[in-house]
């Protein structure tokens, strides 16, 4: 028997909703949601880890959060961030207990595809190098390609996060096909000694099929777990999500 598959809860989402409304006044004595509020439960609910993306643009988490989230928080801290000069100070500072690496541009959404590990190898390998001397574990967010989990391994990142985008968004013959490279990246990235993580538009309806990846020890979820909430709270949002986590056979 293996470890559980853990899950760790993105709370991006929940900034989201406070910037929609106090972006210019974050100080203030009437500013909601709490995102401290929002960690908390999470964990109580089960959350391995509380997960947050400081961007360039600061446009949902900003950095008070991200300093008060490391103090406060019970469980683990995953930072989610761009290789900047100016990001990485912070990480260095705050000391993540992970940090997982994302390509960033200002236009997108959210995070597009995955991180070119094997284009800006150079770059990211002195950042990790850097992150993991001083104590935090370095994850890279990419595609489930065979060269970017090579390359991951070879840059000495502990964990690799396999972007599951395209598998939530396809259907069918698609879907199939891009749980064939999950699987293949996973067993690659394994047999190279990286921890599996796993994440981007997982919900509970296409969880299920994501199972006969194996090798999987964390899913970082989030735009589905905040929205969910609106209907039956944080906490029941994610005991939901843990109850389908459950079942992951290859644990
Ligand atoms: N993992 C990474 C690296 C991400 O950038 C995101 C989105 O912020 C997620 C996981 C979570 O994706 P979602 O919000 O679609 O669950």
């Amino acid at each position: 028997m293996n470890s559980p598959l853990l899950l760790g809860v993105n709370i991006d989402h929940v900034a989201t909703l406070r910037q929609a409304r106090y972006r210019t006044m974050l100080g203030a004595h009437n500013v909601e949601p709490s995102i401290l509020e929002a960690a908390l439960t999470a964990e109580a609910a089960g959350a391995h880890s509380i997960t947050i993306h400081l961007r360039a643009d600061r446009r949902h988490i900003v950095d008070e959060d991200v300093y008060l989230l490391r103090e406060k928080i019970g469980t683990l801290l995953n930072l989610e961030m761009g290789n900047t000069a100016e990001i990485l100070a912070i990480a260095l500072q705050v000391k993540p207990d992970f940090v997982c690496m994302v390509p960033e541009n200002r236009e997108e959404v959210t995070t597009e595809g995955g991180l070119d590990v094997v284009g800006q190898k150079n770059a990211l390998q002195s950042s990790v190098s850097q992150l993991e001397a001083n104590g935090t574990r370095v994850s890279m967010f990419i595609d489930p390609d065979l060269d970017q989990v090579r390359a991951s391994a070879e840059i000495g990142a502990s964990m690799i996060e396999l972007h599951t985008g395209t598998f939530a968004n396809e259907q069918g013959a698609q879907r199939a096909q891009e749980t064939l490279r999950l699987q293949a990246a996973a067993e690659l990235g394994h047999s190279l000694g990286l921890q599996i993580n796993a994440g981007h538009g997982l919900t509970t309806k296409n969880l299920p099929e994501l199972f006969s990846v194996p090798h999987l020890a964390e899913l970082n979820i989030g735009h589905s777990i905040v929205a969910r909430s609106v209907f039956v709270g944080l906490r029941q949002a994610i005991e939901e999500f843990a109850a389908i986590m459950s079942r992951y056979p290859h644990a």
